[in-house]
């Protein structure tokens, strides 16, 4: 393993993915880890991040400098190299030279292990107050800037590296050929981290942690959960039912693609409940976005529970597992764990014995979103299912702006449909993150068609581009394709006679309208 020591800013995930991209297995840890905890873990190589702050800053993190002295090979990035100068005795000026953005790097040792091979101008990311002037002993400069005379340096004989700038950012030309060597020749390490290998080594797992027991999984159409069960389905085949509620919220042909397709690649034990009506009867009259989400989560689990229950009461060895696709960033976010939680089914449904306890199977706790894509691909799934966008749990019952009826619900299906579509055909789907198709049920808009008036019902397209939801931008579709899916859903849905498209960011607005 290569650990990744994050100080505090956004920059440790992103390390973490460039190392993994580099098919060397990496992990974070945070930089309040005891370094012995760290060296404990056997790491192959340590990469300390780039932090928020200033290496002079009130209550800056530090670092024991027995990291240094261990033996393991270390790469210091931004932070991480002004706080790897100061420990070993550099010097880091808080001298108010500050470069921010795309900057130019000279490099003056072209043959150094980190930039052999690469060009002696090259363009770089850089972030950062402070500047070093003077390396620690026994380093070499290998690298400078117009404002920071070191702007890089290594220790060959202790296998110390540092740069100033983000390698990890791709604004950094060479960054990923840095990194590599760093890895590679540095540190010695063989790249060997594959999708292959994840596959096997999880298979091994679950079924060690399985054994002869049953396992549940829940279906929701969404790629984390498919690839999840597709990979336990590979461990323990047979012992794994996996439950898929058809709350009739879904787009079009997602249910077939669960029941078939999904079904086809893995040979999954499925088993299907229909509650579509159980779920319009509970919406029934509620316009209110978060009482719609509180109905459609309350009966979701009410009859998951059922299914459950019915799985409990077959023939067979204890059901004792659940599947769950978290994934890595949820684990990073919510502080570590060490994959020993148990979780106690809800019993607000009459009939659960009080005492039902899973423990949980989550195979893809370790992986990236684009590993868990390229996990399922390796594992057959298709592609509808593996490179699907986010799609909201409540799914279309929050893209109905007003009270969720049946005939409502077939519209917007048909509307979301034609847009999907339209923006695949226009090879636009990586390019977007997602675009909601949201019925405004509640407002009638005057349209004529044919030879008659009519007054129908605003759709709105929410194309959108983001990196994590947690912001996002409005896309700029081409006006053609917005042409096309507005005259082809105004001419093919019934009762829409206009197409609106929001161009709002978030913040403001969220990617949902509900
Ligand atoms: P918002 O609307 O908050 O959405 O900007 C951010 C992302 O989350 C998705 N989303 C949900 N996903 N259950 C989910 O599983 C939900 O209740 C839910 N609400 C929003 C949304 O599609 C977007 O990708």
């Amino acid at each position: 393993v290569v650990l990744v020591v994050d100080f505090g800013a956004q920059y440790a995930q992103l390390i973490a993915r460039r190392v993994r991209e580099a098919r060397v297995y990496s992990e974070i840890v945070p930089s309040t880890m005891p370094v012995a905890e760290m060296l404990a873990k056997n790491p192959k190589a340590i990469i300390l991040s780039g932090g928020p702050s200033s290496v002079y800053a009130e209550g800056a993190p530090r670092l024991d400098r027995a990291i240094f002295e261990a033996g393991v090979p270390v790469f210091g990035m931004c932070y991480g190299f002004q706080l790897m100068a100061t420990t070993l005795g550099g010097t880091v000026d808080n001298t108010g030279a500050r470069e921010y953005g795309r900057t130019g790097l000279h490099v003056s040792k072209a043959g150094s292990t980190l930039f052999e091979g690469t060009p002696v101008e090259q363009s770089v990311w850089m972030s950062h107050g402070d500047a070093c002037s003077a390396a620690p002993e026994g380093f070499s400069v290998t690298a400078s800037t117009d404002v920071v005379p070191v702007a890089a340096f290594e220790n060959d004989e202790k296998k110390l590296y540092g740069v100033q700038y983000h390698p990890e950012v791709l604004h950094s030309t060479h960054g990923q050929q840095i990194l590599e060597h760093f890895l590679y020749r540095g540190a010695g390490i063989e790249p060997s981290w594959t999708t292959g290998n994840v596959i096997e080594e999880q298979v091994a797992a679950i079924r060690a942690q399985v054994g002869d027991k049953r396992a549940i999984c829940g279906l929701s159409g969404g790629v984390d959960s498919a690839v999840a069960a597709a990979l336990v389905q590979k461990a323990i085949g047979s012992q794994l039912t996996c439950v898929y509620v058809d709350h009739g919220l879904m787009r079009k042909g997602e249910t077939e693609q669960v029941e078939k397709d999904f079904v086809a690649a893995t040979g999954a034990n499925l088993k299907v409940v229909d509650a579509q009506e159980r779920f319009l009867d509970a919406l029934a009259g509620v316009s209110d976005p978060e009482t719609k989400r509180k109905i459609i989560g309350r009966e979701f689990i009410r009859v998951f529970e059922q299914a459950q229950l019915e799985i409990l009461q077959e023939e067979g060895p204890e059901v004792a597992f659940l599947v769950q696709g978290t994934l890595y960033p949820d684990i990073v976010e919510s502080g570590g764990g060490t994959g020993t939680a148990n979780i106690k089914s809800h019993h607000n449904v009459g009939g659960l014995p009080d005492d039902i306890e899973f423990q949980l199977v989550e195979p893809l706790r370790q992986l990236f979103k684009d590993e868990v894509r390229m996990v399922g691909q390796e594992l057959g799934l298709p592609d509808e299912i593996v490179q699907r966008q986010p799609f909201p749990g409540p799914g279309l019952g929050i893209r109905i702006v007003g009270e969720v009826t049946k005939d409502r619900l077939d519209l917007l299906r048909e509307a979301d449909a034609i847009a999907r579509e339209e923006l695949t055909a226009a090879g636009l789907d990586r390019e977007i993150w997602q675009c909601p198709v949201v019925l405004l049920a509640d407002v009638r808009s005057v349209g004529v068609q044919g030879d008659g008036r009519t007054y129908g019902h605003p759709i709105v397209l929410r194309p959108v581009s983001s990196e994590d939801a947690m912001t996002a931008d409005w896309s700029r579709l081409p006006y053609e394709v917005l042409a096309k899916i507005s005259t082809r859903i105004t001419n093919e849905v019934a009762d829409v006679n206009r197409v609106v498209l929001d161009v709002t960011s978030k913040p403001p607005g969220t990617i949902e309208w509900e």
